[in-house]
């Protein structure tokens, strides 16, 4: 299948030093395609190669087999227009009200009245911003603002949606109702979204398809499902094991301090060949009821990695069996409480 984007060869330096090397990253439509990196590895400049705003010092990016580098004129702004772009620090006009906010590209554009007022009620819709209309970014949470940001990337119905470290300046929960949005926009529409986090959590929650950048170079690339099981690279492992950490605390923060009394144990999987029946396994053989409170598990074949956090209500020596038998079926776990978090 030939692919909706594709970055070939690409090669960008401002000076001396290279900034992306060789970079060859296919992308198909509907994809929600992330770039994962530390801070300077090359995101932001491989994000704002493909609506142009770099060009490459060599190589191609070609959208639907066209070679759009050697775009100018009107078929850049016709280009640009077909790509949306969101921001981790939102960039709205502060004196603006959010519908003005979201109308002005159309206004830019010289449409009318009637249609700028009947798009921009539609994506107030589609972004749950209703009843905020006439209200300043000043009045608004980091959230909301980010919604106005989506709307007004659609505003021009683009087929391509660009998201520059789009939840970073974000509290976990509204983290998660933008990357929800993001994801129920990319279900309505086939948009194709492209991403780039420092952020593995945000990565495992909407992307299909991931490419680790690290130096200018792309390491390691593929399905979220197959380089997350199965890191090669250094880099990768190091976004998993944090990725991990990182969720367990924000979620378990929230889940666990209310929850009054119980046992809570962590489960490790770590790659390793785990029957599904655990769970079914503790409970007949001890008799009790288990509650998951958090699982972030990646299956492939036969193997599970991951963890999983289950909430138990026992006496200290039951649980001592239940840990040792759990240790028997080669899965490390850990009994955690309120103060060890
Ligand atoms: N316009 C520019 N001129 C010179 N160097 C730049 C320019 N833009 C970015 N860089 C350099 O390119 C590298 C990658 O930057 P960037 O793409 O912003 O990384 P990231 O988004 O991964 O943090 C950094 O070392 C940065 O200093
Ligand atoms: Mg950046």
């Amino acid at each position: 299948m030939s692919s909706f984007i594709q970055i070939k060869d690409v090669y960008k330096s401002y000076t001396t030093n290279p900034i992306l090397n060789s970079v060859n990253v296919d992308i198909q439509k509907g994809d929600i395609y992330g770039f994962i990196g530390y801070s300077g590895a090359g995101k932001s400049t491989l994000l704002r190669l493909i609506n142009l705003l770099e060009r490459p010092s060599s190589g191609q990016i070609f959208i639907d087999n066209i070679d759009i580098t050697t775009y100018k004129g009107h078929l850049l702004r016709n280009l640009r227009s077909k790509i949306g772009m969101i921001f981790q620090e939102f960039n709205l006009l502060t004196s603006a009200t959010v519908k003005d906010n979201i109308a002005l590209p159309l206004k830019i554009l010289g449409k009318k009245k009637e249609e700028i007022n009947k798009t921009v009620e539609e994506l107030i819709a589609l972004v749950h911003l209703e009843g905020k209309e006439h209200c300043y970014p000043s009045q608004l949470s980091g959230g909301q603002k980010q919604r106005v940001g989506i709307a007004r990337a659609l505003v021009n119905n683009p087929n391509i949606l660009l998201c520059d470290e789009a939840t970073s300046a974000l509290d976990p929960a509204n983290t998660k109702s933008i990357l929800k949005l993001l994801k129920n926009i990319q279900a309505k529409t086939n948009i194709t979204i492209i991403l780039i986090t420092h952020e593995m959590d945000v990565i495992a929650e909407i992307c299909n398809k991931v490419a680790v950048i690290d130096n200018g170079y792309i390491v390691e690339s593929g399905l979220v499902s197959e380089v997350f099981q199965n890191p090669k690279h250094s880099i990768t492992k190091e976004f998993v094991v944090k990725g991990y950490e990182n969720k367990t605390k924000d979620d378990l923060d929230l889940i666990i301090d209310n929850i009054a009394g119980g046992k809570f144990l962590k489960l490790h999987f770590d790659g390793v060949n785990v029957k599904n029946s655990i769970l079914s396994d503790v409970i007949l053989k001890f008799q009790i009821k288990v509650n998951i409170l958090e699982a972030s598990t990646y299956n492939a074949h036969e193997n599970t990695a991951g963890y999983m956090i289950l909430h138990i209500n026992v006496e200290d020596n039951q649980l001592n069996d239940i840990v040792n038998f759990i240790k028997s079926q080669n899965i490390v776990v850990e009994v955690i409480n309120n103060e060890s978090i």
